[in-house]
């Protein structure tokens, strides 16, 4: 299947919040544990304590990942790295850190991984996550490595990010199917199409082949699924498992 990939290479499976079945969703333990699956890419969640530090962290809630009452958005930096971000997955990850997004990416660098930085602002953040998750990610990461893939369900994040580093890619994340796709696709300049591929069709993902960028579908923890949409015309799925993936569409090395 010819496509016009351009300078996005981006692998079959991507660990999901980095291998997010096996560790701690969101943490440093969690890239490492995507790192030594043999993973190639992690995905990862960015969002902004009180005091704007750009951490990773999925939910706006801290609750189900901490323990702690209350919101990201409603604490700073000092008082979130005093939670426990582990034992809630497992008493072996007692004591892990919700981490900065430097520490994350100085991780995914020395593992030699990829990323896709999913940004997931707090409500009325938008703008503003994009462009703390922008500075600290281009101070970083080196000019000679493929840069990040950068995506949003949030639009408007997206569009900060193509007003302030339109080289690096950006993956157009839709939660359903939207009518409009295809022009929110091109006015953001969309790289990758991400679409949630527990309820795509094969007909949608026929759509979006026309675009000719790669389709990535999240998330697929079942094997027969992503050979299923890989077999439709998807090209990379986010994993929680990602193993299990790699294993079945036989890239494990
Ligand atoms: O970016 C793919 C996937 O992570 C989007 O959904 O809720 O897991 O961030 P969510
Ligand atoms: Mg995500």
């Amino acid at each position: 299947k010819e496509k016009l990939m351009s300078k996005l290479s981006i692998p079959k499976v991507i660990g999901h919040r980095g291998a997010k079945a096996y560790a701690p969703e969101n943490t440093l333990a969690s890239i490492h544990t995507a790192a030594d699956l043999g993973v190639e890419w992690v995905e990862v969640d960015v969002k902004l304590t009180r005091d704007g530090v750009a951490v990773l962290f999925h939910d706006e809630e801290l609750e189900r990942c901490t323990g702690a009452p209350g919101l990201v958005a409603d604490i700073d930096f000092q008082d979130l790295r005093e939670l426990d971000a582990g034992s809630w997955f497992g008493e072996s990850f007692t004591g892990e850190k919700i981490p900065t997004l430097e520490e994350a990416l100085d991780v995914i660098l020395d593992r030699n991984l990829g990323v896709n930085l999913e940004i997931k602002p707090c409500p009325g953040r938008e703008v503003e996550t994009t462009e703390v998750m922008l500075d600290v990610a281009t101070r970083i990461w080196p000019d000679e490595l493929p840069p990040p893939l950068i995506s949003s369900f949030q639009h408007v994040s997206l569009e900060a990010a193509l007003d302030m580093m339109p080289e690096w890619p950006r993956g157009l994340l839709m939660e359903e199917h939207m009518s409009n796709w295809r022009d929110i696709a091109e006015y953001l300049d969309a790289a990758t199409i991400n679409i949630d591929g527990r309820k795509v069709t094969q007909d949608q993902i026929e759509a979006y082949l026309e675009l000719r960028k790669p389709i990535l579908a999240y998330t697929i923890n079942d094997p027969q699924k992503a050979r299923e949409l890989m077999r439709w015309g998807v090209d990379s799925v986010f994993s929680d498992n990602p193993d299990l993936i790699l294993e079945a569409v036989q890239l494990k090395h």
